[in-house]
């Protein structure tokens, strides 16, 4: 029999060790793998054989549950990208998956981490070797093509737009003109700026203006429609992306940023930069939040439906893999709204790997909002509480045994 390697890469989702609890469950299910070894920081610590045997620490239902309400990444992420082939790295790589019998790789990220199972299932296929590589979605970002969204979104997409609508309550008790300015991640993709939109349906009526990276930001415009907000309205908020660019596309919160192996830039400030601009130019009390890693972190509000669909695309992986699948990611198909409806499939990793999909164009209006289609589309994918903890005792992560072997 042979085994599995599970590796996680890119940024954390509240949802991603969900998709790892679903791997490692449908293979020990499946009767057909032997060991399921986890590589520690994805690629990169795979390369440097620190590997460990999930076993070891996820054993029983209860231990699922427990992984699967974990935040952030059991395993540890990287963000490395693979060298251009032909490479030593991809020689060292085989002979590491030959010392440990590895059969089937499962690699659980975003556009970047879909690179890796890229090239790992070129590699393979052209030395003839039957290793079969799978990708399994995830990112807030939602920005991969292909599939309807990403596990990992909708968790998020309820956390910004359950703590906007408190923001607007904390924020309308004084008698006076205020604006909050809320920083949402996604680089180039608006998708969880766009969620902040879920907020109105509470009653709030906030967030009053979105903007998103899709559309070029002007300044002018943006003081012009604070101030005629200033006249009526008691209360402002501006959701914005951290990736919002000026009419030249340069990133307006980017300055002196770092840069990851990608050539990604480490973005955060677009918040500041609107609170500045709007104390300068008008005068009125504002203040910038940003969500940073809460917005990703946050697994006491967590979607059932994303919990779901997360551990249930990493069960589909093993179940694509064992039936000869490689060099695929796989992707959730939405079949109807309502009742709320979704396919789990795959695609070729071609049509994906560092591939990013933004909001269509129809959906903003006036680069300042989100349409009704874009709500609907929101709607079901933040839907229920996830069943995390007992209540009223404080959250019982599962951490796994690290030990290497
Ligand atoms: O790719 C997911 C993401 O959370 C982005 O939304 C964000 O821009 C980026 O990661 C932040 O990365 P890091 O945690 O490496 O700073």
């Amino acid at each position: 029999m042979k085994n599995i390697i599970i590796g996680q890469s890119g940024g954390p989702t509240a949802a991603i060790n969900a998709s790892l609890a679903g791997v490692v469950r449908q293979a020990m299910r499946s009767g057909e793998i032997g060991e399921i070894y986890g590589a520690l920081n994805g690629i990169e610590g795979l390369i440097g054989r620190r590997i460990i045997n999930l076993r070891s620490s996820i054993k029983s239902a209860e231990d699922y549950d427990r992984l699967a309400a974990t935040p952030a990444m059991a395993l540890g992420s990287c963000r490395y990208k693979m060298p251009a082939p032909p490479h030593q790295t991809y020689d060292e790589i085989l002979r590491i998956f030959k010392d440990y019998g590895i059969g089937y790789f499962f690699y659980i990220g975003g556009n970047d981490s879909m690179d890796t199972v890229k090239q790992l299932s070129a590699f393979f296929k052209q030395k003839g070797e039957d290793i079969r590589c799978v990708g399994v979605p995830k990112t807030i970002d939602n920005d991969l093509p292909c599939t309807d969204h990403t596990p990992g979104f909708g968790s998020a997409a309820k956390y910004i737009s359950g703590s906007i609508a408190e923001l607007a309550l904390d924020s309308s008790v004084y008698d006076m003109f205020s604006v909050i300015v809320a920083e949402v991640m996604g680089r180039n993709a608006g998708w969880l700026t766009a969620a902040s939109v879920l907020a109105r349906d509470t009653g709030c009526g906030s967030p009053q203006l979105i903007y998103l990276p899709e559309t070029p930001f002007d300044p002018d415009d943006f003081i012009k429609r604070v101030s005629e907000y200033s006249k009526k309205k008691q209360l402002l908020i501006v959701a914005v992306s951290e990736g919002i660019k000026d009419k030249d596309g340069a990133y307006l919160s980017a300055s002196g940023a770092s840069v990851d192996g990608f050539g990604h830039a480490a973005l955060a400030g677009a918040g500041r930069y609107l609170e500045s601009l709007i104390k300068d130019r008008l005068g009125c009390k504002v203040r910038s939040i940003e969500f940073s890693v809460l917005q990703r972190a946050a697994g006491h509000y967590t979607s059932a439906t994303d919990i779901s669909e997360a551990l249930r695309i990493g069960e589909e992986a093993v179940i694509a893999a064992l039936s000869g699948q490689t060099g695929v990611m796989m992707t959730l198909e939405r079949v109807s709204n309502s009742p709320y409806l979704v396919n789990f499939g795959s695609v070729p990793i071609e049509m994906c790997a560092n591939l990013e999909k933004t909001i269509p164009a129809e959906w903003i209006i006036d680069g300042c909002d989100v349409s009704d289609e874009m709500a609907e589309y929101l709607r079901p994918l933040v839907k229920g509480n996830a069943p995390s903890f007992e209540e009223g005792v404080m959250p019982s992560y599962l951490y796994l045994d690290k030990t290497i072997v």
